[in-house]
């Protein structure tokens, strides 16, 4: 058998960089949305599709300044190697509070605005499941990493995020739609291509959590064969 070597600095950068960017890649759309519809606020020009935001801006404009941050820096955090530095602690303190002002301004917002067009019963009890899963996925990765189970820390903290960025898969998701139909979808399709987005980042985050758990879960045997071992 061919003994393992040891990765090179170019494998590690590889690992420690595309994670991330492949993360904020998935933010921009959203980011960028989101500057334009803050910036529209700002100054008073809001397209007619965007009044009900104007009538009321302060949950959607406290939505948008916790998403940006929350979506850029939470994507450093898949960096292995910021995560030894000292960064992943002190972003990790302010991504919390960012994290559970995006999900409860996101359900605020889900509550008190009009739907969109397209949108409907089905959406609307998505964004309640999700903001209440994300909500929920934060406050559990803040009691693990307490308790120091850094395992359980990460599997919630994925969870939340990528509930979180069901906003940028959904730009994915809606992409062909509007290739080849164009217009506002209807109902149905709107539901499906919102519950595509977060179902496809729930099931990578799921993946990314038992992948990760399978091969740091030590087993009974090789549990007993340490114990020995540590007995002689
Ligand atoms: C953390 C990642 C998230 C990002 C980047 C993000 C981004 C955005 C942006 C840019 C807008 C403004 C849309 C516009 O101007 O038309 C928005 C609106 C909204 N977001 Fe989020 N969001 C995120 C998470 C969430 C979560 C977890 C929920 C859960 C409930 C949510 C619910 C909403 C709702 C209800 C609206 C208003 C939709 C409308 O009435 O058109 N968002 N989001």
């Amino acid at each position: 058998m061919t003994p393992a070597t040891p990765p090179t600095r170019s494998t590690r950068a590889t690992r420690t960089f595309v994670g991330p960017t492949v993360l904020v890649a998935l933010a921009v759309v959203p980011v960028a949305a989101g500057v334009i519809r803050l910036a529209g606020l700002m100054t008073g020009q809001v397209p007619a599709g965007g009044m009900r935001f104007a009538d009321d801006p302060l949950p959607v404009a406290l939505h948008i300044a916790a998403v940006i941050p929350y979506s850029l820096l939470g994507a450093l955090q898949f960096a292995p190697a910021l995560r030894r530095r000292g960064w992943h602690r002190a972003v990790g303190l302010l991504l919390v509070p960012l994290g559970l002002l995006a999900a409860l301004t996101g359900l605020w917002m889900t509550q008190v605005y009009p739907w969109p067009a397209g949108d409907g019963e089905a959406v609307y009890v998505m964004r309640l499941v999700v903001g209440a899963g994300m909500t929920f996925s934060i406050v559990r990765g803040t009691a693990s990493v307490r308790r120091h189970d850094y395992e359980g820390h990460g599997a919630w903290m994925m969870c939340a995020y990528a509930l979180g960025m069901g906003a940028g898969t959904q730009v994915l998701t809606h992409l062909p739609w509007f290739v080849f139909i164009g217009g506002t979808p209807d109902e149905a399709s709107r539901a499906w291509m919102m519950g595509l987005g977060w179902a496809i980042n729930a099931a990578v985050a799921e993946y990314f959590i038992r992948t990760r758990l399978k091969a740091e879960t030590i087993t009974p045997p090789q549990r007993a064969r340490t114990a020995r071992l540590s007995t002689t």
